[in-house]
């Protein structure tokens, strides 16, 4: 039996995501004997903040993961591709957020409140959904496990973070540029981002969807184990920093009214109810970066069907949608007597 603690790669250690990873570690002080960041040579050498010290990226290679235990990755899906295996190889579990083996299904795709069990079958690597998905399948769960759902209809209003570093500084560009009459430049998306909505995120696919909308399709089928239920989904990116939101409308088999849907998802591990429309409090993008719950708000019933609900679902995309989660996949390993801790 091991006499230490796991270490940790974190890999994509510079990255808007492993930034956060890196700091979700801490917080919640996480039982690593060692924590090492890794990123491409671009920006090997860098520091990155980890508790009260800066530690110094490390160049990504091949033989990277010697010695380690757990790897959390992300850092795109073309690095999990290659490198996820090779860790495997070299004795890690793997957490991956990308989106390169979501959809294999030899590999659960796991949100720890929804579908912890599904980590027993881990074969080395673990996948982590798409960061709007997590958040609506920890609000559908509860409703799905009293009333069963047959149909959801979902629009996302995303945040600029979910594409990166990369789009977050685009984004802060162009508002200061357009506020100094100056001509913006598109980069990382298809138009400008500032002062617009771009109901585009991802690629279009052969059906006229985006790859975005697909993955919030199959990967909810996958993590709620039910490819019953029907859902549609339309994600647009906004110009916000931090936190998606998402306006749900749920029809289920049985009838839940709202005070039962509200009180069900209350006591759901996870989810806070921010839901008083008499003093116009809702959940709002600007509150919930930071923090760690989805938060659900304006909970009514959609009387244009018989069992149908509406309701509003933020959460911090980087966090829960991408490092907290992750990290709770992490936690769960050890709770389940897969990843020893000393
Ligand atoms: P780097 O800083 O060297 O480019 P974001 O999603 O915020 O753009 O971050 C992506 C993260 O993934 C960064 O840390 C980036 O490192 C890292 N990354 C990208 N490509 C590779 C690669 N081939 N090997 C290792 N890390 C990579």
């Amino acid at each position: 039996m091991s006499t230490k603690n796991p270490r940790v790669a974190v890999v994509g250690a510079t990255g808007a995501v492993g930034r956060e990873m890196l700091k979700v570690l801490e917080q919640r002080n996480f039982p690593a004997s060692e924590v090492v960041p890794f990123s491409s040579a671009r920006s090997a050498g860098t520091k990155v903040p980890y508790m009260d010290n800066e530690l110094t990226v490390i160049e990504l290679k091949e033989d990277s993961f010697e010695g380690f235990d757990i790897a959390l990755f992300s850092a795109g899906g073309d690095t999990s591709e290659k490198f996820a295996p090779l860790a495997v190889k070299a004795g890690c579990v793997v957490i991956d957020n990308s989106n390169a083996w979501r959809m294999d299904p030899k590999i659960p795709l796991v949100v720890p409140e929804v579908n912890p069990e599904d980590l027993d079958w881990h074969p080395g690597i673990i996948a982590n959904p798409n960061c709007s998905t997590i958040q609506l399948v920890v609000a559908l769960k509860p409703i799905h496990d009293k009333a069963k759902i047959k149909r959801v209809v979902v629009s996302t209003y995303q945040a600029v973070s979910g594409s990166g570093q990369k789009a977050i500084n685009e984004l802060e560009t162009q508002v200061s540029r357009l506020f100094n009459g100056k001509e913006v430049v598109s980069d990382v998306y298809p138009h400008q981002i500032a002062f617009n909505c771009l109901p585009q995120i991802d690629v279009f696919l052969e059906n006229d969807y985006t790859k975005e909308e697909m993955k919030m399709v199959n990967e909810t089928k996958k993590i709620m184990g039910d490819d019953s239920i029907k859902l549609t989904a339309t994600t647009v990116r906004v110009p916000v920093f931090y936190g998606h939101s998402e306006s749900v409308n749920v029809e289920t088999t049985e009838k839940l009214s709202a005070i039962d849907c509200r009180n069900l998802l209350a006591n759901f591990p996870g989810i806070t109810i921010i839901d008083y429309p008499e003093k116009g409090h809702y959940p709002m993008a600007i509150d919930c970066a930071g923090e760690d719950d989805v938060f659900v708000g304006r909970i009514r019933e959609d009387d244009t069907i018989d069992n149908g609900l509406n309701m509003w679902v933020v959460a911090d995309n980087i966090r829960k949608g991408a490092a907290l989660n992750t990290i709770q996949i992490a936690e769960t390993l050890i709770e389940r007597g897969l990843v020893r801790v000393v």
